[in-house]
């Protein structure tokens, strides 16, 4: 029989990604989402790409009684967790909005799982939690350093809140996959990134600059002790991401895991500048974009790179798809969203 799995946060960016991946890994998807930083066109997207009607729910996973309901009408074994606030400079203005949402949500998917007997979970952490690290590439050793902003502490207390839990509760295992930086959209341009209002992070900026929607990049500092002065960081393609998420869960069902709770870093191991990615996407897209260097930006790391030894080995995962053909597809995503030739 197969597995059903529930993708909790399945119509955003990185959830719908992996949506694809499952199903056509043989998996069952039931997609839950309230909308709140997407809309249906990440699940139209979807269904078109693999020909499944996936079923979608529109459901607050803050709202126990309504996630009952899934639980009850869904018999999915396991859960993919990418439900969550994900705005940097929004959780340090308002870190109540961020504590409310991604703990709670993530405390009553714990629960249900526990009261229907669902075993296994995969949650969505970030590098964040490494913060400035004194070495590098990070390992999942590598000590995690207190949060500069209320969503990176979420990532840091759901991470424990998983742990204890699985530590505590039999028939309960789990997966954290720290995500790197998440760049691309899926080959077929049916899915991508779908910013709300101003782009915070630097690709979908340079896309939307490339089509014309901002005037112009800024490039936060030039001046921090990297061999070009920008910011380094291991951009991830979103559909090797989202493979391994497909790893994680089989490893799960399949018993191969090799202790309740486990880490993986999940990028590429390579560290790539701001100014490097800005001409890699100029080049390949045959383009030039309009940037200019601005000051630092409060809050940023100097440099982060992942060591993927562990996921490579342990997950057998690694990631493929070259960074030029991820540029690609990010500028393909943004000319089919924008209608542009
Ligand atoms: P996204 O905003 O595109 O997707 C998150 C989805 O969750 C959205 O569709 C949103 O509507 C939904 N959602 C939020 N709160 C919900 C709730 N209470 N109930 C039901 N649905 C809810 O973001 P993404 O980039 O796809 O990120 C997915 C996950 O990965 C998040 O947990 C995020 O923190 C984490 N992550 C993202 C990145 C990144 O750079 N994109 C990096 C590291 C970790
Ligand atoms: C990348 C680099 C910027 C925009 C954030 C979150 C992190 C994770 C991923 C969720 C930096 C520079 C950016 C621009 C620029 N998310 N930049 N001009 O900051 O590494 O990580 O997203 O977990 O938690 O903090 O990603 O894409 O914002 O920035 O020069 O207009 O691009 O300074 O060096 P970041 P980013």
């Amino acid at each position: 029989m197969k597995q059903m799995v529930l993708v909790s946060g399945g119509a955003g960016y990185i959830g719908s990604h992996t949506a694809v991946e499952l199903i056509e890994a043989g998996y069952d998807v039931v997609v839950a989402d309230n909308l709140s930083n997407s809309d249906m066109s990440g699940v139209e997207g979807v269904r078109k790409i693999t020909g499944v009607d996936v079923p979608f729910v529109q459901v607050d996973c803050c709202d126990k009684e309504a996630l009952r309901r899934l639980f009850e009408q869904y018999e999915f074994g396991s859960v993919i967790h990418f439900a969550a606030f994900k705005a940097v400079g929004e959780s340090v203005a308002d870190p109540m909005k961020y504590y409310r949402n991604n703990l709670l949500s993530m405390m009553n998917i714990v629960d249900l799982m526990r009261e229907f007997g669902r075993e296994n979970i995969v949650f969505s952490s970030s590098a964040t939690v490494y913060g400035e690290a004194d070495e590098l590439p990070v390992t999942e050793q590598t000590p995690r350093k207190p949060a500069t902003s209320a969503y990176g502490n979420t990532k840091q207390m759901c991470e424990d809140i998983l742990r204890d839990a699985v530590t505590a509760y039999e028939g309960l295992k789990g997966i954290a996959l720290r995500y790197f930086n998440p760049i691309g959209a899926h080959p077929s341009a049916l899915i991508g990134e779908l910013p709300r209002g101003v782009p915070q992070n630097l690709v979908p900026f340079i896309t939307q600059t490339a089509a014309g929607v901002r005037e112009c990049l800024s490039v936060f500092g030039n001046d921090y002790p990297t061999p070009d002065g920008s910011c380094l960081r291991d951009y991830i393609d979103v559909v090797d991401l989202a493979k391994a998420h497909v790893v994680a869960i089989s490893r799960m069902v399949e018993n191969k895991n090799k202790a309740k709770y486990e880490i993986f870093n999940v990028g590429t191991g390579n560290g790539v500048s701001v100014l490097e990615l800005v001409e890699r996407f100029e080049k390949v897209n045959s383009l030039k974009l309009n940037y200019k260097i601005a000051p630092r930006r409060a809050g940023d790391v100097v440099a982060i790179w992942a060591d993927t030894s562990l996921a490579n080995e342990e997950l057998g995962w690694r990631a493929e798809r070259d960074l030029d053909d991820t540029l690609r597809s990010a500028w393909a995503w943004e000319k089919n969203i924008r209608g542009i030739k």
